[in-house]
């Protein structure tokens, strides 16, 4: 199983090289479009990876500290979006100043996460008044299906089958249950299958961690990919235009 210090420069390469569907097409739009503006403001990117974010921000003129437990990641962050502040913590155990960011952003890293609360009570106090927490994570309902081969198809199922002869129910997918599921990216084109594991949580789960940290949720979205992206993938875009794979939240101090 991939953990990011083993596979930062993999990662980094497919995120630079801009043909990460999933990323460019995908959640990179919906996140940028909901971001506020921030020339001039104190911007937490958590779980910066090699700062591909930290980047746009510091382009866009913030004043980045990126924050990452995989010292790999950060390594290269600190070559290729220089300028920043970079702090190698988990996010479960954050040291941050108090009152000091006007936002505090986060891509797709809060997923590896068992216990959010901790975290998020973390970014509430090193926010400012009025202060901005903006994240996307792994859908929950995606989260929850059966993967398997058969024969030379691959099936993601989740739902149920009911036979009416021998009355009996086979069920696809556990909701309820958290649990670590893995993701497999098929990063063939980079001669690798990269196995990531994150963590399954309810939606009651994410919404009320939110709530007990003392956030007020000003916006929860679920993207779809960009047009441009039906050229680039035209499969995984019609795909993601019916079943989702990511979600978004705007928290507000
Ligand atoms: C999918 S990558 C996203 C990186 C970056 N946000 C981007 O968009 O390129 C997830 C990142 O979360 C980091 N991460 C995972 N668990 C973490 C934790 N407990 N504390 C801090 N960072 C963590 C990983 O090291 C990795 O860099």
């Amino acid at each position: 199983m991939a953990k990011y210090d083993n596979i930062a420069k993999t990662y980094h390469e497919i995120r630079i090289a801009g043909k990460a569907f999933y990323n460019e097409y995908y959640e990179v739009p919906a996140m940028l479009k909901l971001l506020p503006k921030v020339s001039g403001k104190n911007v937490l990117d958590l779980g910066c990876g090699s700062g591909v974010y930290t980047k746009i921000l510091l382009k866009r003129g913030a004043k980045v500290v990126g924050v990452d437990i995989s010292k790999n990641m950060i390594d290269i962050a600190k070559i290729y979006a220089p300028g920043a502040k970079y702090l190698c913590q988990d996010m479960a155990k954050l040291r941050l100043p108090k009152n000091y960011f006007d936002i505090a952003f986060s891509s797709l890293a809060v997923p590896y996460l068992v216990e959010r609360l901790p975290m998020l009570k973390a970014v509430y106090k090193s926010l400012k008044k009025n202060g901005v927490f903006l994240f996307s994570i792994t859908n929950p309902l995606m989260e929850i299906k059966d993967s398997f081969d058969k024969g030379t198809k691959h099936y993601s199922l989740i739902g149920y089958v009911y036979d009416n002869k021998k009355k009996k129910v086979e069920i696809h997918g556990d909701y309820f249950k958290s649990k670590w599921v893995l993701s497999r990216w098929r990063a063939s084109r980079w001669g690798r299958v990269i196995a990531i594991r994150h963590y399954h949580r309810t939606l009651e789960y994410i919404i009320n961690t939110c709530v007990k940290s003392g956030f007020n949720i000003t916006g929860l979205y679920e993207p779809q990919p960009i047009n441009i992206g039906k050229k680039y993938d035209a499969m995984h875009y019609k795909l993601r235009k019916q079943l989702p794979y990511f979600m978004i939240l705007k928290l507000q101090k």
